[in-house]
């Protein structure tokens, strides 16, 4: 089963890719953390995608349409993948369906987060992410046991430099204007399913699973 992620910064992508993925034995693969792991290394890809994220704006398709391609020929991605941020716009997307054909494959599901900016905004600002694990969490909604270390390892909890309010607005206005017609672009492919990314995790989680569960 390939399946798409797809909703504004936010939506809770990334928090239900991860257990959703364990669910069902599928990779997790985030565009996002890869570039953030490259910015880590501090790989020329990672010099050059951090300008960009840094700002809230998109890294170049070339860049991100690369990593993904070698990806998702992984042999652990043969039996299927949950892609988390990735496409970002109709020319990723046009070239995701191009790599996955060449296959004999396609995308199966379009997981679609439908979620208000004001989540979006609250849910970003309150943000704070293991700076060893990568775990994520929340101060009001998801906090760590002990503050500002995470529970999973005790690593030390930081917030991420793309989630100040200037750069969240920025993002959201990015998602607006390159990532949102996607919705229309996997509706006509009958492939896209429309979930409240408003849900608090366990409900989402339920409903996810539902849909996924459903046959298409
Ligand atoms: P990326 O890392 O993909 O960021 P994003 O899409 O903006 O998504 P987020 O990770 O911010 O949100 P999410 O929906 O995963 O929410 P999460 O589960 O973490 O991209 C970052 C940057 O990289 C981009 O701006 C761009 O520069 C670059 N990039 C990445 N992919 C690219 C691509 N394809 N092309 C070009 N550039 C690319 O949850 C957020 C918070 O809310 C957490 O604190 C969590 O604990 C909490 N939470 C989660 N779910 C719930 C819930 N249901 N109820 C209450 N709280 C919740």
């Amino acid at each position: 089963m390939n399946v798409v992620l797809l909703g504004p910064p936010g939506a809770g992508k990334g928090t239900q890719a991860q257990v959703l993925s364990t669910y069902f034995n599928i990779p997790h693969i985030s565009t996002g953390d890869m570039l953030r792991g490259a910015v880590k290394e501090g790989s020329e890809v990672g010099r050059l995608a951090k300008s960009y994220m840094d700002r809230g704006e998109l890294v170049p398709d070339e860049v991100v349409v690369n990593i993904v391609k070698e990806r998702i020929a992984k042999s652990d991605a043969s039996g299927g993948f949950m892609l988390d941020g990735f496409p970002r716009n109709d020319k990723q997307a046009d070239k995701l369906d191009e790599a996955l054909d060449t296959d004999g494959k396609k995308i199966d599901v379009v997981l679609y987060f439908k979620t208000s900016p004001e989540t979006s905004i609250d849910r970003l600002s309150g943000r704070r992410v293991c700076a060893k694990c990568g775990a994520n969490f929340h101060v009001k909604n998801m906090p760590p046991k002990k503050d500002g270390i995470c529970d999973y390892c005790g690593g030390k909890l930081y917030q991420r430099d793309d989630d100040k309010i200037d750069t969240i607005k920025r993002r959201l206005v990015v998602y607006e204007k390159e990532t949102a017609s996607l919705i229309e672009y996997y509706k006509n492919k009958n492939i896209l399913s429309e979930v409240s990314g408003d849900l608090d995790v366990d409900h989402l989680f339920i409903e996810l699973k539902k849909l996924l569960a459903k046959p298409k």
